[in-house]
């Protein structure tokens, strides 16, 4: 049984964010796709858990070489046929972030919001992209968020994580386009996995509805039937977890 079924057999997968909720679920998941045969799993430390299809490996966004090394060592296993980039900060669980005024705005914290949400995503582009199957589906996926939607903006606040993400989102818009030149079968979006009960949620939860709280397996499950979902013409956008196109 597979959720991936519009991938073919024999899929590589890498995940980078794997020590996060929502990423370790999305490597658990993976491991039991009959038709996944690696998951590379890519966090800070290293030490995600282990598995026969799992190959662990370190990626701090601070340090680009890490990044570099990363790719170059899946690139040794072969293609690598979807890629997920399940990082993301939201606050750093001492008080600080997101925003709640522009009274509250600090350099070094929106500094932080771009240097994960946006930069590390655009550098994990760099680097992976290259190592997409030029001759069957391929997807690069970065968790985005619905915030990011510049349109959809109604209540305000949380500047850095609204900014970075909306800026995450110009940046796949912007490699859609240049990947689809001499990629046709290649698709690359963002994803908002709903509101999930993970650290970087958690102090946020009071006032989400139980049945509006995901847990990271289902919200997992989801973005694995987005995924598989995809066709070339979605590429550039943001789909939501039950498969709805965010506007911009
Ligand atoms: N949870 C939600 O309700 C929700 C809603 C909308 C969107 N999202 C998005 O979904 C994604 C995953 O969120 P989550 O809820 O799973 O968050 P999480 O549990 O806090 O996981 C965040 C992940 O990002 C990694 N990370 C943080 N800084 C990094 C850096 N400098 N270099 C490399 N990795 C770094 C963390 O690694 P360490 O373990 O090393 O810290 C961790 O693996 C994020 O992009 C988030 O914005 C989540």
């Amino acid at each position: 049984m597979t959720l991936l079924p519009s991938f073919g057999d024999r899929l590589n997968v890498v995940v980078l964010g794997a020590s996060g909720g929502i990423g370790s679920a999305l490597v658990d998941l993976l491991d039991a796709q009959s038709n996944v045969e690696r998951v590379f799993a890519f966090s800070r430390s290293g030490q995600t858990r282990t598995g026969h299809k799992i190959v662990r490996g370190a990626i701090d966004y601070a340090d680009e070489d890490s990044i570099v090394r990363a790719a170059q060592r899946v690139a040794t296993w072969g293609p690598c046929h979807l890629v997920i980039v399940a990082t993301g900060f939201l606050h750093d669980g001492q008080g600080n972030g997101p925003e709640k005024s522009y009274r509250a705005l600090t350099g070094d914290g929106l500094a932080t919001s771009f240097q994960v949400n946006t930069i590390g995503p655009a550098l994990a582009a760099r680097y992976f992209v290259p190592l997409l199957p030029r001759e069957s589906k391929a997807v690069f996926a970065a968790l985005s968020a619905r915030v990011g939607s510049i349109s959809d903006n109604r209540l305000g606040g949380w500047y850095g994580y609204r900014a970075s993400k909306a800026a995450l989102n110009m940046l796949i818009k912007t490699l859609a386009i240049e990947v689809s030149r001499n990629r046709k079968d290649t698709i690359c979006v963002g994803l908002h996995p709903g509101t999930v009960d993970t650290t970087l949620s958690q102090p946020f939860q009071a006032g989400v509805a139980e049945d509006k709280l995901f847990a990271s397996e289902y919200a997992a499950g989801h973005l694995l039937s987005v995924i598989n979902g995809l066709t070339p013409d979605d590429s550039g956008h943001t789909f939501a977890w039950d498969g709805a196109r965010i506007p911009f």
